[in-house]
């Protein structure tokens, strides 16, 4: 078991780093968190309102990819611990805009990864390899859709041979095996996590389940790719935290970890739980700053637009290894992980208008009126 006292938290303002950051203050109150994000649209320090005077937690607004800004970190808080999760992370955004995917995601990574070795080499061994401090980890997040897409049967376990198909998913394959290079070449003690669709409080409305939420309490077209029929396996954020974190403590450098719960579900399936869900909570209860009138919420919001290109048909996790040879298990249903989700975003509507401000409707229209 590792303590580590100085934790590189980056991506901390997004949505699974804010939900991770403030499970290791609450969890590992003797680690020290330095959170650093660029801040684009998908982060937000509203996320974080709750913790920002931690005595344990540090925030510095920079770029994953800035050498100097990233080597001088590891100086001045003598970091032990990586946990990468800056990216971009949308798909449908990398159909768009393919480039910054592969300079954040991919640029940046490595410049981590090469500040990892500088500041924890201790010196070199006989054959050459660096040598390293005691209980230092470089953690890279990843996800299952650098394996593909599965058919109608199958998992994917951490052997499934890498076969991404959108720009997104092929930069975070690449910084996978940009990670397993500087483990087998320098040793560095990495370890990889991949982890399938992750929901709970705080992700951006560009993402299927808050978006579908917000469209509906605006009584907004629902819109569904294609048939509707591709299946994600469904994780709540919570649960990844503490995957991440099982892994952090008892991984094995040079291993890579499956994270998922077993909740495989089409995203039709999701979209009739949300309509579903959140009528009968308006039935039921009011809150704060909805107006929506329940009885205008029906299946006639539900839309199928043009596909996604390239769109993955299926997303299957085995997570036998974590849960074997680790001890990990996910502690949510799905059924009470969605239902906590909803009343989430409906209880805090201007956390979801203000993120929904400046550009989102921009954006908004752009993805979806030529669809
Ligand atoms: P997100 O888009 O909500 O957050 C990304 C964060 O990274 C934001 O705070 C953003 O400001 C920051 N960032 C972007 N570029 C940066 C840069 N150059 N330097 C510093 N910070 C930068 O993403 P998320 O959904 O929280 O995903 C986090 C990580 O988990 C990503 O690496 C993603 O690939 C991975 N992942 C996500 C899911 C999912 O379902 N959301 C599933 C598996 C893996
Ligand atoms: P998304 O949340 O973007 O995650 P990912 O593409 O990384 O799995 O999408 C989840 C699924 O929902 C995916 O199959 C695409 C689909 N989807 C829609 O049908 N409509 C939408 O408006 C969005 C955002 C996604």
């Amino acid at each position: 078991m590792s303590d580590y006292k100085n934790m590189l938290v980056t991506g901390g303002a997004g949505f699974i780093g804010s939900n991770f950051v403030k499970y290791m203050l609450e969890n590992h109150p003797e680690t020290r968190i330095i959170n650093l994000d660029l801040l684009t649209y998908a982060g937000n320090l509203e996320n974080l309102s709750d913790i920002e005077d931690n005595d344990n937690y540090v925030f510095v607004k920079g770029d994953i990819k800035d050498a100097e800004l990233v080597n001088k970190l590891f100086e001045d808080y003598d970091i032990d611990s990586v946990v990468n999760f800056a990216a971009e992370s949308h798909v449908d955004r990398s159909i768009e805009e393919p480039e910054i995917f592969l300079t954040t995601n991919v640029l940046g990574t490595q410049n981590l990864l090469e500040a990892a070795k500088k500041h924890w080499q201790t010196g070199t061994d006989e054959e050459g390899y660096p040598t390293y401090k005691d209980n230092v980890r470089f953690h890279q997040v990843s996800t299952d859709e650098v394996y593909g897409a599965l058919g109608k049967e199958g998992m994917f376990t951490e052997t499934t041979p890498l076969s991404p198909n959108s720009p997104y998913s092929s930069s975070k394959a690449s910084a996978d095996l940009v990670s397993r290079a500087y483990n087998k070449t320098f040793k560095l003690p990495i370890t990889i996590t991949r982890c399938s669709n992750n929901y709970g409080p705080y992700q951006f409305p560009e993402k299927l389940i808050p978006l579908m939420i917000g469209n509906v309490l605006e009584l907004k077209d629902l819109p569904i790719y294609g048939d509707g029929m591709q299946v994600r396996d469904w994780l709540h954020v919570k649960d990844h935290c503490s995957g991440i974190d099982t892994v952090l403590q008892k991984g094995e450098p040079g291993q890579v970890y499956n994270i998922g719960g077993n909740n495989e579900k089409a995203n039709i399936e999701i979209v009739d739980l949300i309509l579903e869900n959140t009528k009968k909570n308006l039935e039921n209860n009011s809150y704060e700053g909805i107006d929506t009138n329940p009885d205008e919420i029906s299946e006639e919001l539900k839309i199928h637009v043009r596909d996604r290109l390239g769109h993955d048909k299926r997303y299957a996790i085995d997570n036998t290894k974590i849960t074997t040879e680790l001890g990990w298990s996910p502690s949510y249903t799905f059924e009470d992980g969605i239902a906590e989700t909803i009343e989430w975003y409906l209880e805090n509507q201007d956390w979801l208008n203000n993120v929904k401000s400046g550009d989102y409707l921009e954006y908004y229209e752009n993805m979806y009126s030529n669809r």
